[in-house]
């Protein structure tokens, strides 16, 4: 089911801090910050050849990784996102096996303007999963 992983996100508490770190002692390659109230983060990309880093800070008071920033002051891997063909299939076949799909169960538009859904921790070694279904160029319209 699950396709290639789209991104690895990390939770920072700066994130313009964070990018400094990555470009400088890493060597990498950021994108400019982009704010999303929607979702409560501002973030940047990393990129690799073969993939995508996600640094994420929070945003405003109802930030959704809030809870997890005051548990790790320092930040740390949130999620990692995997590629779906179909979100509404996918979401039927982990429910079907006893998945625990977070919210109510229907894909909501996610950061990078693609449907997604999280899955519960608890189902899987205690990482948070995202499925974004990912249209059929590979692209994610708003990824960099
Ligand atoms: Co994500």
């Amino acid at each position: 089911m699950i396709g290639r992983i789209n991104h690895i996100a990390i939770a920072v508490p700066d994130v313009a801090a964070a990018a400094r770190q990555w470009e400088t002692m890493l060597g990498a390659h950021v994108s400019a910050p982009q704010t999303l109230p929607d979702h409560g983060v501002r973030i940047v990309f990393v990129s690799a050849p073969n993939g995508k880093i996600e640094l994420m800070e929070p945003f405003g008071d109802a930030s959704p990784i809030a809870s997890f920033m005051a548990r790790n002051e320092n930040g740390g891997i949130h999620h990692i996102c995997y590629e779906v063909d179909d979100i509404d299939e996918a979401r039927n076949s982990l429910q079907a096996a006893g998945a625990r799909v977070l919210g109510d169960g229907t894909a909501t538009i996610g950061a990078h303007g693609n449907p997604v859904l999280f899955l519960h921790p608890k189902d899987f070694n205690g990482t948070l999963i995202e499925l974004e279904q990912v249209t059929a160029t590979g692209e994610s319209p708003r990824a960099e």
